[in-house]
């Protein structure tokens, strides 16, 4: 790995871990929450702390990149040629909310659209997920590996829904039915990027959402890349700015497509 990456993924993890302490000890103390754009789309005064807390330290160290953050959006005009950082500062916010202690925060480093770097931490079972591009994932320091399960009955299968889910209402609840009594579990856990980190661990065997945006998916689908996983589109190729995705092993793939794209 050149130094330069060494370096900048280095940056991250301890900048991840040093959020994640705040994140994790402010879980049942909020100063506020509020609501977005409707009663369930909700943010608390730590996911807007730590996302500025972020952009300030990921500028003093590296002036000529940019930060795009879930809360604030982006901190310069937008520059194809620089690397942008891509910031979820608290994945898992409703989690977060109610004191449920699963959520994580999320960073990835993009150039030209391609995440190059992703660092995930979870700071409630202390789990620091990491990827750099070609170079495998890792979890707390060992490697991890996609399932290679490849029959539809063994799987526990992830997804989750946006809050604007009004519209997807009827592709959500068919998705669902669609798997119900083929695989052994449908789960929702409530962080997406966990839920790509935990297919990459081999701890689930597929997920899939739609309508998630660039900082839902930027670290988490590197990670499950470099751990082997297959991430596609539902009926469309993938990218960060893509409307769905799909987090699988290679044996399971079309099995998983066809359900969904016939649901
Ligand atoms: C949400 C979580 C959730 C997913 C939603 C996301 P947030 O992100 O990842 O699991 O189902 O679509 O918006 O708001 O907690 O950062
Ligand atoms: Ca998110
Ligand atoms: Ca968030």
């Amino acid at each position: 790995m050149e130094k330069y990456d060494l370096l900048t993924l280095e940056f991250a993890k301890g900048l991840a871990q040093d959020m994640g302490k705040i994140i994790k000890s402010n879980i049942n103390s909020l100063n506020w929450t509020k609501t977005k754009s409707g009663f369930y789309d909700i943010v608390t005064n730590v996911d807007v702390e730590i996302e500025r807390m972020v952009k300030n330290s990921v500028l003093s160290a590296f002036p000529n990149d940019s930060v795009l953050g879930e809360e604030t959006g982006t901190t310069k005009a937008f520059a194809p040629d620089k690397r942008l950082w891509i910031v979820d500062p608290i994945d898992g916010t409703t989690n977060f909310s109610k004191g449920i202690p699963h959520s994580c925060i999320s960073i990835a480093v993009v150039e030209k659209n391609e995440p190059q770097i992703a660092v995930v931490y979870d700071p409630f079972i202390n789990e620091l997920f990491e990827a750099t591009r070609g170079h495998g994932a890792k979890m707390n320091g060992n490697e991890i590996h996609v399932s290679n399960i490849s029959e539809l009955e063994h799987c526990i299968v992830n997804t989750g829904y946006q809050y604007s889910a009004e519209k997807m209402r009827e592709k959500v609840l068919k998705d669902y039915e669609a798997f119900f009594g083929r695989v052994r579990a449908v789960r929702i856990f409530g962080s997406a990027v966990l839920d790509q980190c935990y297919v990459a661990a081999g701890r689930i065997d597929a997920f899939w959402e739609y309508s998630l945006k660039p900082w839902d998916v930027a670290a988490g689908s590197l990670i499950a890349k470099e751990a082997g996983a297959v991430v596609s589109g539902i009926g469309e190729e993938f990218s960060i700015y893509s409307n769905s995705i799909l987090v699988t092993n290679s044996a399971l793939i079309s099995k998983i497509t066809k359900i969904l794209t016939n649901a």
